[in-house]
């Protein structure tokens, strides 16, 4: 048995959490089961932390996304973003709903490839790519954007190689009113360099301009830039129409579509201040069909959403391992998940949640990772009722970016399970081992001496 310090009592102010016109606002909520499974049990059967899929809520969203749009723009095709979340199971669970892939690297698209889907199938962006993995993405009939005139020059010499013409779209960006405006990808419209680029492929005789991607910007909370976007796609489809006498088959827009989640600044949680998918498909529907120019075949419509369909599948399962109070008099307690796991606590308020009814008032608290280091703070401010060590938090939405970009950082990253349709709870992904970690490392041996 563990040695338990006594800890004496004291009597301190009760601060409880102002109460606004909509309750208590995000936090403050009981989650004792995910998808049907209750948290203790989880826990007991694959240990905190823990990250949880729910595959209804995968499958609920991409379907919901998918009417939205086709119900107003039948030509529409999601690619699934794999750097938002390329755990196997969820990108086959929006491959068998019907998503294409969309890939920003080698590494990625080995990944799609493996999971079965043809070159054809693929959608690969990104500024900079090895020219071998170019040669093969264009062999295999990928989806190549442009993102620059390196890109492009090191494309119409792979088609020369190839003896072949290769099908490809190019990057662009603008001003549609966000700011900042998302600058770093593909080439400038305002300044005419997609024009520029329009131009090149049309003279240079080895390339075909098949389609037009942008993609503004993330959680953009404001579905106007998308009638700005697609009515300056438009025009430019319609300019490389007369430049290379190619139609433009499809537009690409990219991601961007905000989740449930809630940014930092904001006041009331994202469920409130995030538009629908609806709003935004009638945006972007409405302006296809109103600007499409004369005489201009409709083009097809790719989008390739990503946190929008996957953020609020996921859970992040910490248990409280600590507790102390802060130099102000603030309770503080240690979590057993960092930020190390839960980069986009940079962003959002994730919400927390306890995993039982910790009955009494509620009041403000601060909520540490494991991690030694200063920075590893998930919430710096958090209305919480009487938890305790022990005590499971449930984080939510965490279910984009959040296991891509986790690192090995201090801890081992954890398992991650998915409750299927039917309540069954299969493991993803296991846990990280030493071996994990050490296995590409190499000690030279006048270095294995102690
Ligand atoms: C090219 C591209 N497409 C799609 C996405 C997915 O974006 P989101 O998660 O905002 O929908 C990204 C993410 O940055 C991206 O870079």
């Amino acid at each position: 048995m563990g040695i338990r310090f006594f800890t004496p009592p004291t009597v301190e102010r009760n601060v409880p959490g102002m109460m606004n016109k909509f309750g208590y606002g995000a936090d403050a909520r009981i989650c004792d089961r995910i998808a049907g499974v209750a948290v203790d049990d989880l826990v007991r059967a694959h240990g905190s932390p823990l990250f949880v899929f729910d595959e209804s809520v995968l499958r609920e969203k991409y379907r919901a996304a998918h009417r939205a749009f086709s119900t107003r723009y039948p030509a529409v095709q999601f690619a699934w973003s794999y750097k938002t979340n390329y755990l196997r199971a969820v990108c086959q669970v929006f491959h068998q709903e019907g998503a294409i892939a969309e890939v920003v690297s080698d590494f990625e698209y080995a990944k799609a490839r493996a999971l079965g889907m043809p070159g054809a199938s693929i959608i690969v962006n990104g500024p900079y790519h090895p020219v071998e993995f170019l040669r093969l993405a264009a062999a295999e009939g990928a989806k190549i954007h442009v993102d620059n005139l390196d890109m492009l020059l090191a494309l119409e010499s792979i088609a020369a190689e190839l003896g072949r013409t290769l099908d490809v779209a190019i990057r662009v960006n603008m001003d549609t009113g966000l700011q900042p405006a998302w600058t770093k990808f593909g080439f400038n419209l305002e300044n005419l360099e997609a024009l520029r680029a329009i131009r090149r492929i049309g003279n240079g005789g080895r390339l075909r301009l098949t389609g037009l991607h942008a993609h503004i910007g993330t959680f953009v909370l404001e579905p106007g830039a998308y009638r700005v976007a697609v009515t300056k796609l438009l025009a430019l489809a319609d300019a490389a129409r007369t430049e290379n006498s190619t139609a433009i088959e499809y537009l690409d827009l990219g991601g961007g579509f905000a989740s449930n989640n809630t940014l930092h600044y904001q006041y009331l949680p994202g469920e409130q201040m995030t538009p629908s998918i609806d709003e935004y498909a009638e945006v972007i529907c409405d302006t296809l069909r109103s600007e499409l120019p004369a005489g201009m075949p409709a083009p097809k419509l790719f989008l390739e959403t990503g946190r929008a369909l996957v953020d609020e599948a996921g859970y992040l399962i910490t248990t409280i391992r600590g507790q102390k109070r802060t130099a102000e008099g603030r309770r503080a307690f240690i979590a057993d998940a960092g930020v190390n796991l839960l980069y986009t606590s940079n962003w959002y308020k994730l919400r927390v949640m306890t995993a039982r009814d910790a009955r009494g008032p509620l009041s403000d608290a601060i909520l540490y990772g494991p991690l030694c280091m200063n920075i590893d703070v998930i919430r710096e401010h958090v209305q919480l009722p009487p938890v305790s060590v022990d005590d499971h938090l449930v984080l939510h939405p965490v279910g984009a970016y959040n296991v891509t970009q986790s690192m090995q950082f201090i801890t081992y990253r954890p398992r991650v399970v998915l409750i299927d349709e039917a309540g069954g709870v299969e493991v993803i992904r296991e846990r990280e081992t030493l071996a994990d970690v050490e296995g590409p490392e190499r000690l030279p041996s006048r270095l294995k001496r102690v």
